[in-house]
């Protein structure tokens, strides 16, 4: 395999200039002004309103009760997320089913949880309603909540993988084998779909303004795009027609029961995912060593318009898939233990985000809004390059990640500072996926450390 010889280096930037200087060294296509107002600008979808360009992307905490339910680090999680100030809220991956849990302590909505649930949402309206007191000048945010079945990466107890079709080196990676879990048949799909039909029905009862239906970080429906191998089926083989039948049928099925003025069916999608054809999705459709794989997102625009015909308006887009190469969907200074650093430079990381998000915005009805992700290497100088991505027209709305575990309050320093206190920004550790990946509670280790640091701290010592 070839792999692009590029250097990694740590984010020293000590001034915009010297940013500017990296940029310019590395030849990319980024811009960063100094006026962030495109920001602060509301924006309507349908009948909601959004009272800025800001968004918080899904941050799972792992930190449920064994039936799913929000726990106090949960709600503590909304209620800081709520102090943001940020007009779109993007709640975390939620499971629809025990089966499909990434983890045992994954959030999980059903009949008996759903007054516990709600408490999520009001945690961060309590939070949101005293921002409003002492500045006047927020609304309330939209919420999305993160519907998602596991896929191969299911560990409702142990790991149980359910597949669309088998692909070794992601299982390798995973430390899970093909004689674990299973290949779902097409009635197995079938079935699954009604477990998003209970949970969105929930959703909407409870409060949340709309749904995601996770199409990202090869979970099982982003898996389902790439099911070229998958023989002998409906929802698998060349065709593009049959890769995205299944998706389709899920989708067209929540909008026509459940999408309305004021909820919204939509989704976080990967439109690369890079991994390499004739498994990935977003990629060149051709055998080759390089890697990452070459993008090709004709496949991903065709799907964006065809899901917006059925009636979606909201794509939250990401890339890659953290489990085999976590440096493409998350650049990072520090990768998590044991795990290689990219040959390239986070930069690059951050463009290849920002680059193939302009090609499908400039590629898709201008009604279709679009949230774009990969901004939190960028930490204190990530406001000035998003405001130049949102006034091009080049993304509707930014999200942040892990800038909102270790900085929730980056909403208001934007609106109301214009700008972000070095200090307190992420500093891409990785230590709140390396707590995850431990099978604890994660959070950020670095920036709320009471919290956190002894959970890491214990952790470490249970593997030494
Ligand atoms: C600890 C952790 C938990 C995450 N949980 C989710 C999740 O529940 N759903 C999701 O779509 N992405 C999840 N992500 C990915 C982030 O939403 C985001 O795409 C990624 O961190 C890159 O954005 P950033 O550079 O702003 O952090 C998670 C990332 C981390 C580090
Ligand atoms: S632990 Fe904190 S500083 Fe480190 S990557 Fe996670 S959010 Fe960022």
């Amino acid at each position: 395999m070839i792999i692009l010889e590029q250097k990694h280096e740590n984010f020293r930037f000590k001034s915009m200039d010297q940013l500017k200087q990296k940029i310019d060294d590395l030849n990319l296509d980024l811009h960063l002004i100094p006026n962030v107002d495109s920001l602060k600008q509301p924006l309507k979808i349908r009948n909601l309103s959004i009272s800025n360009r800001l968004c918080i992307h899904p941050m799972e905490g792992c930190d449920a009760t064994a039936d799913g339910s929000p726990t106090i680090l949960t709600k503590r999680r909304y209620h800081r997320f709520g102090s943001s100030g940020v007009g779109i809220i993007w709640y975390e991956s939620t499971a629809i089913n025990p089966q499909g849990r990434s983890n045992p302590f994954q959030l999980m909505l059903n009949e008996e949880n759903k007054n516990a649930f709600q408490d999520i949402i009001k945690e961060a309206e309590k939070a949101e309603d005293q921002l409003n007191k002492d500045n006047g000048i927020f609304t309330k945010s939209i919420k999305i909540l993160q519907l998602n079945h596991s896929g191969r990466y299911s560990r409702p107890g142990k790991k149980f993988p359910q597949r669309m079709y088998s692909y070794e080196p992601l299982d390798k990676v995973y430390h899970q084998t093909l004689s674990d879990g299973k290949i779902l048949t097409d009635s197995d799909l079938e079935e699954i779909e009604t477990f998003f039909r209970e949970s969105t029905k929930l959703a909407k009862e409870i409060g949340f303004d709309g749904v995601d239906i996770k199409i990202c970080h090869r979970y099982l429906l982003n898996e389902s795009l790439s099911a070229f191998t998958r023989g002998d089926s409906k929802y698998g083989g060349d065709l593009y027609s049959t890769r995205t039948r299944w998706l389709k049928s899920i989708i067209k099925d929540m909008v026509s029961q459940f999408s309305s003025n004021n909820f919204l069916i939509c989704s976080r999608m990967n439109i690369y995912d890079g991994i390499p054809y004739p498994y990935g999705w977003g990629v060149e459709s051709q055998i080759s060593d390089i890697y990452p794989p070459v993008p090709n997102l004709t496949e991903p625009i065709q799907l964006i318009k065809d899901l917006h015909d059925i009636g979606v308006d909201l794509f939250n887009l990401t890339i890659g898939n953290p489990y085999f190469d976590s440096s493409i969907s998350r650049p990072f200074d520090q990768p998590v233990q044991g795990a290689k650093l990219p040959n390239e430079h986070p930069l690059q990381g951050v463009f290849r985000f920002i680059n193939l998000t302009r090609k499908i915005k400039s590629s898709i009805p201008s009604d279709v809004k679009i949230i774009g992700t990969g901004y939190s290497w960028l930490r204190e100088y990530s406001p000035y390059i998003a405001a130049y991505e949102v006034s091009q027209g080049n993304v509707d709305i930014v999200g942040f990640g892990r800038m909102a575990f270790a900085n929730p309050e980056f909403g208001q320093q934007i609106i109301l500072n214009n700008r972000l206190d070095p200090k307190k920004c992420c500093i891409t550790c990785s230590k709140c996926t390396e707590l995850m990946r431990k099978g604890t509670v994660t959070g950020c280790v670095i920036r709320d450390s009471h919290i956190y640091q002894p959970y890491f701290k214990g952790k470490q010592r249970e593997n030494n």
